[in-house]
Parts: C-alpha cells; sequence; structure tokens
C-alpha cells in the first residue's frame, strides 16, 4: 500500500507517492535527494539522522514517511542560504564541532532545536537537549563550545 504523502521539506510543498512502510531517512534520501541527513545506527541510537518535525528533533530512522502527512520537515540543507553557513553551522566549524562530520548534520539539527525552545540554555541543559546524539571524534566539549557560540550570537 502506498500513500500520497504531502507535506513541507526545507519550505517547499511536495507531494510524493510512498510506500506506507518507508521511513522517513529513506525518503528524504532516496525520493527527495537530500542526502545530508545521514544513517548511522538505523536504530534509534546515534541521532546522525536527526531532523526537525513541526520545529521538533525527531529520528528520521525511526520515523515514517506518511506519519509526516501535513507537517513540516526541516532538515541540514535548510540551513545555508546562498551558499553561506548559518550561524550554528559557523559556530561548528569555528570551534572545531566537526571532526569527521558524520555525526554533524544531525549535532545540527538537533541543536536547531534545542536553541528554538531555549535561546539561551546553559551547558547542563544543552548535554542534556544533545544527549540522543552520538559523537566518536569531538569528545563532545567543542560541539558544547558551538551551540553556545551560536546561541550567543543569535542573542545579539
Ligand atoms: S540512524 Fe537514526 S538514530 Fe542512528
Ligand atoms: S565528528 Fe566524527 S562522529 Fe562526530
Amino acid at each position: 500500500m502506498s500513500t500520497l504523502l504531502t507535506l513541507t521539506l526545507n519550505g517547499r510543498k511536495r507531494e510524493d507517492a510512498v510506500p506506507d512502510n518507508m521511513l522517513l531517512v529513506d525518503y528524504l534520501r532516496e525520493a527527495a535527494g537530500l542526502t545530508g541527513t545521514k544513517i548511522g545506527c538505523d536504530g534509534g541510537e546515534c541521532g546522525a539522522c536527526t531532523i526537525l518535525v513541526d520545529g521538533a528533533p525527531r529520528h528520521a530512522c525511526l520515523t515514517l514517511a506518511a506519519a509526516c502527512q501535513g507537517r513540516e520537515v526541516e532538515t541540514i540543507e535548510s540551513l545555508s542560504r546562498g551558499g553561506r553557513m548559518s550561524v550554528l553551522q559557523k559556530a561548528f566549524h569555528e570551534k572545531l564541532g566537526a571532526q569527521c562530520g558524520f555525526c554533524t548534520p544531525g549535532m545540527v539539527m538537533a541543536a536547531k532545536g534545542l536553541l528554538r525552545d531555549n535561546p539561551n540554555p546553559d551547558e547542563a541543559t544543552i548535554r542534556q537537549g544533545m544527549a540522543a546524539n552520538i559523537c566518536r571524534c569531538t569528545g563532545y566539549v567543542k560541539i558544547i563550545d558551538a551551540v553556545q557560540e551560536a546561541a550567543r550570537e543569535l542573542g545579539e
């Protein structure tokens, strides 16, 4: 069985026929061609596939595409404008919050969701808000620094 999925993806309306059992991460990467969203564990453990649904972070590997009917989905591709990095992306770059980069799209989207809810989080709140995202490279300190830097800059 398939569903005619209508959603807003990175600010643009789309309609696609999708199998009822298609995962959102496969829809994004294969149907929409948005390969910035990564597949790490494919089981809800790593956060590499984190995107926003109606502004809230979700694991795209645990979400059915059909469950996004009528919703707004944002991926990492929504952030830059005219080839310029967003404040969050720039902060990750400048604070060395990205090393191999595999976790970075999920980290940035989790941070975006966090800062949307709480524009001025303290370190403990950032750690808690990013707890569903695993990084094998950075030791997390640089990621926390990047989120704090982005919060500072966005608050000015
Ligand atoms: S790929 Fe979705 S949580 Fe790991
Ligand atoms: S930068 Fe390599 S896994 Fe996070």
